[in-house]
């Protein structure tokens, strides 16, 4: 059987074929099921097992080498086209699209770069939250409107499963799992139940920060947030923070921005007061602190939330909160040389 083998091992080696249809002959001559390669497979049924090994070995190599060397004969039949109308090599070739990111992507990436500038590291925590989380441990009393079913999305009749209306369940999240100190940034998509207009959406996304250390002031918030003002709108830009009010921070501040557009001189993205509201901030409320095992007396901290869409719609100068989310491809088109 051996010698069998040997035999047709040197007769594939010189097999040759004129045309794709010999090609095809040579492969039903050896490898069809009735083939020579094929046959000499059923007789390596009968003999004796002693001599299978040595036998299997040569007749699988001769099997690979005879697909190979057919498989070859047929490849080079494959792109003759005998003098028939060929392929036009003068055509220019067929561009591949580049796709780009999404503004809110483009913003968001740069909102973390700046602040990874400051030492800040990113942490997230999920959408679908439980009261305490989102309330409960931001020192939200029970009747407070923000949880009215108006605002949030409950997840079925269970009132203790919802979605996040606010990113700022990342901070209790943190700070459960986090002792001080802490620095970090939390981006991502929060929910609330609000009609869909130009200005409002019932998705939309936030960056929050939170910062705890000793010692931490409100000079300390202050100055963070004017770097990042100047870095993401200019180094013109001017801050103002207006005295506000949120049940997990105290004190609470809303911060303006000189308006991006007319520069403080007023036009009607500033609705002529030359100032723009793009974040809320404070220092973390000692309860809060205290609900997650933080020794309030020893830390202080402050933090901060932004939308993310805002930002967008102020810098790229987008009128309308929905293009965000129809996915218009002449809207996303038109950041495609953003480098970020
Ligand atoms: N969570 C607040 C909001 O959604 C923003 C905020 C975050 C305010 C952190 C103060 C501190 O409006």
């Amino acid at each position: 059987m051996l010698d069998k083998i040997n035999h047709l091992v040197e007769e594939v080696k010189e097999l040759a074929a004129s045309s794709a249809e010999e090609a095809e002959q040579l492969r039903i001559k050896y490898l069809s099921k009735k083939g020579q390669v094929s046959q000499l497979f059923d007789e390596f049924k009968t003999i004796p097992n002693e001599q299978k090994r040595e036998v299997g070995k040569y007749l699988n190599i001769l099997k690979t080498q005879a697909l190979d060397k057919i498989n070859e004969l047929k490849a080079s039949f494959e792109n003759d086209t005998h003098g028939e109308v060929g392929t036009d090599l003068t055509l220019p070739g067929s561009v591949a699209e580049l796709g780009s990111r999404h503004p809110l992507s483009i913003v968001r990436n740069e909102i973390v770069e700046i602040f990874a500038r400051l030492g800040f590291n990113v942490a997230d925590g999920p959408e679908i939250e439980d009261d305490h989380h989102v309330f409960e441990a931001l020192n939200f009393p029970p009747e407070h409107p923000a949880r009215d079913m108006q605002d949030t999305f409950f997840i079925a009749t269970n009132p203790d499963v919802l979605l996040r209306t606010h990113t700022s369940s990342v901070q209790v999240r943190v700070m459960e799992k986090q002792k001080p100190p802490v620095r970090a940034i939390f981006p991502g998509r929060v929910f609330r139940n609000e009609a869909i207009s130009a200005r409002a959406h019932c998705i939309f996304h936030q960056v929050e920060g939170l910062y705890i250390d000793e010692n931490v002031s409100f000079a300390d918030l202050k100055q963070t947030l004017l770097y990042f003002a100047k870095e993401m709108f200019g180094a013109d830009t001017k801050i103002r923070l207006r005295p506000s009010y949120f049940p997990f921070t105290e004190p609470s501040a809303e911060m303006d921005i000189s308006c991006t557009l007319c520069g403080g001189k007023g036009c009607n993205v500033c609705k002529y007061t030359g100032w723009v509201e793009i974040l809320g901030c404070g220092m973390v409320d000692p309860a809060v602190l205290e609900s997650s095992d933080i020794d309030s007396k020893a830390y202080t901290g402050f933090a901060f939330g932004m939308g993310i869409e805002r930002i967008t719609m102020l810098k790229y100068q987008i009128k309308d909160i929905r293009l965000f989310f129809e996915n218009d491809k002449r809207f996303l088109d038109q950041f495609k040389s953003a480098q970020i």
